[in-house]
């Protein structure tokens, strides 16, 4: 899973290039590369398993020919090969004529890489990748035409693509999408593609998105095909880039920017959603059927968004609800009126898009809840619900979780009004509660970081934390967990309190971090003290008396606990704070953690 960018422009291509592909290293960020058409005729390719920064210097120390206008460019996240240069895209055919990048899985690149070694191809890399160069090259020993060369290779694939191929010697440039997202677009100032429209969003006004199995020549005149006949164009649609640049706003990092970025990411959510709600109407214009039931699909945090929004449904409307790890969804069966909560902040988490594919949505209808509205998820459901968080950076997700939960509770909230499961006064007090998040939000921000720190400091060496939590809190505890692994790459488990005692209590020890996301319910000083006669560090996250009081803004728990029965949202505040604390002690990158990408657009 990568980032790709190409482009033919009427001006240097290079800073084209290197700038695209700092806005796609969200997407993988084990290596980076571009092939540039010098004015030579002839293609001049960097590659770097350092970040695009050190690239981008690589390619300023550039001595050869001129680099003009053509060129494509590459951000990896390693699945096929070590991290190595020689792994690093842009890949070559064996002449070094062509140069390829390419974003997906090649399912048969073994056998097509031993067909093709017998032919005599020479491969100089261990990447699945590769073996398209190597395809093309040979379609153009029968077919001097690039387009049609690409086509015939990508009919030898199976797998996922969005590839991008240069010929240095004709200056040609032919892109072929399946199963892997590219968009393209045209300008005065030249023609893109790119896997993000965030990437080339400053050249380009419009875009269209390719389909599986598109080839489009990124020529003056875009030329569409599908299986080698003239084909007619994907749909166009707007480009949303701001024409801002996206940076840290004077925080240290984008996590911390995100994090602070909260209150006002709902205040915006809870403005444009909470008058919709208690009518109805927010739900009644998304348009779906009826439905009896409700399945969540998501993977990581969008995941946990999920399991949110369904205990709102589940525990306000007694609607019954499942949830689905998108990994393990394939093959479930669906039963008929079943309402599909697909999370996805970016939309194109190939888990998530692949469960979709294979379950059997005849009889459901299909709700999109993500931050990205031109994702091939947005495109495959029935209704998007946009999360509205602004672009974010940092691997780890964030300002999108909370975006998510508002903006989901608020539907299922206005779902159960519409479809009369829900007394319009409860309705009120729930959408009250929304209408808070910010305020509460704020407040967490502030107490945690005040709170945290020494926490932090005390627990710096310990190998292994808990995560403890009933109802809605076992869900933040969740998060909590991962948010820890993902960032200090520290071991982390989350239990439901009640079942410590059925095994996890083994794992405490004198000091052993147990963090208790307490919700409000009473049954959790039980867990505590079972912790705490052994020894273990409890740092509790909830209401007045908790070691970090985030929860309902120093209000007694009573009333305001049993009107929060989708909540404490706020309590997850504290939790990636604590995460990004440890992590920046431990001296990790906390927007680009190890072995990971933003994005998961790979199986
Ligand atoms: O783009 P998505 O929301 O579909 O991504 C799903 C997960 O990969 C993502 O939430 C991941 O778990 C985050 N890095 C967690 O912070």
């Amino acid at each position: 899973m990568c980032g790709i960018v190409a482009a033919r422009t009427t001006e240097p291509v290079a800073p084209i290039l290197l700038g695209a592909l700092k806005l796609l290293e969200y997407r993988g960020y084990d290596s980076a590369g571009v092939s540039i058409r010098t004015s030579g005729g002839d293609s001049a390719t960097t590659r770097t398993i350092d970040r695009v920064e050190s690239l981008e210097a690589r390619v300023g120390a550039w001595s050869g020919a001129e680099l003009p206008g053509t060129g494509i460019g590459h951000t990896r996240w390693a699945t096929h090969g070590a991290v190595t240069e020689q792994n690093a895209h842009p890949h070559q055919d064996c002449s070094g004529r062509l140069s390829l990048v390419h974003n997906g899985i090649i399912e048969n690149a073994g056998a097509l890489r031993r067909e093709l070694e017998e032919q005599g191809h020479v491969f100089a890399s261990e990447v699945d990748s590769e073996v398209i160069g190597h395809l093309v090259e040979e379609g153009l020993r029968h077919d001097d035409d690039l387009a049609r060369a690409v086509t015939a290779a990508v009919g030898r694939l199976e797998g996922s693509w969005a590839v991008v191929v240069l010929d240095g010697q004709t200056d040609r440039l032919v892109a072929a999408a399946h199963r892997s997202p590219l968009l393209v677009a045209r300008s005065a100032r030249g023609v893109f593609a790119a896997s993000d429209i965030n990437a080339i969003g400053e050249w380009v006004e419009h875009f269209q998105a390719m389909r599986d199995g598109d080839v489009v020549e990124l020529a003056d005149e875009l030329r569409w095909s599908r299986g080698g006949l003239a084909s007619e164009e994907p749909p166009m649609a707007d480009s949303v880039w701001t024409g801002a640049s996206i940076g840290v706003d004077g925080h240290p990092d984008f996590m911390s920017k995100e994090i602070a970025e909260q209150p006002d990411v709902a205040a915006r959510i809870v403005d444009r959603l909470a008058p919709h709600v208690l009518d109805g109407s927010l739900w009644a214009d998304l348009a779906l059927p009826h439905f009896d039931r409700v399945t969540v699909l998501g993977c990581g945090t969008s995941l946990n968004a999920g399991r949110m929004i369904g205990g709102a449904l589940s525990s306000l409307g007694r609607v019954p609800v499942r949830t689905l790890v998108a990994s393990e969804a394939a093959d479930a069966v669906m039963e008929p009126r079943t309402l599909v909560l697909a999370l996805s902040q970016s939309g194109e988490t190939a888990d998530l898009l692949n469960a979709i594919e294979h379950l059997d949505l005849t009889r459901s209808s299909l709700v999109a809840i993500t931050n990205n509205e031109h994702s091939t998820l947005a495109r495959r459901a029935d209704s998007v619900l946009t999360c509205d968080a602004g672009p974010e950076i940092g691997v780890a997700a964030t300002k999108t979780f909370v975006a998510q939960v508002i903006t989901g509770v608020a539907a299922a909230l206005s779902a159960l009004v519409a479809s009369e499961r829900m007394l319009r006064s409860d309705a009120v007090r729930h959408s009250d509660e929304l209408r808070l998040m910010p305020e509460l939000l704020a407040h967490a921000i502030a107490v945690s970081h005040e709170v945290l720190p020494a926490i932090v400091a005390d627990v710096l060496d310990e190998p292994g934390f808990l995560f403890l939590g009933q109802g809605t809190g076992v869900v933040l505890a969740a998060e909590g967990a991962l948010k820890l692994k993902e960032l200090s790459y520290r071991w982390a488990e989350h239990q439901p309190a009640g079942e410590l005692k059925h095994g996890p209590l083994a794992l405490v020890d004198r000091g052993t971090p147990v963090l208790v996301i307490d919700s409000g319910d009473p049954r959790i000083d039980r867990s505590i003290a079972e912790v705490d006669a052994r020894g273990g560090r409890i740092v509790r996250i909830g209401g007045p008396g908790s070691t970090v009081p985030v929860v309902g803004l120093g209000r007694p728990a009573g009333p305001m606990a049993g009107a929060r029965r989708w909540g404490p949202l706020e309590a997850v505040v504290p939790l990636q704070i604590f995460a990004r604390d440890l992590a920046l002690a431990l001296g990790r990158d906390v927007d680009k953690p190890r072995n990971l990408a933003k994005s998961v657009t790979v199986e």
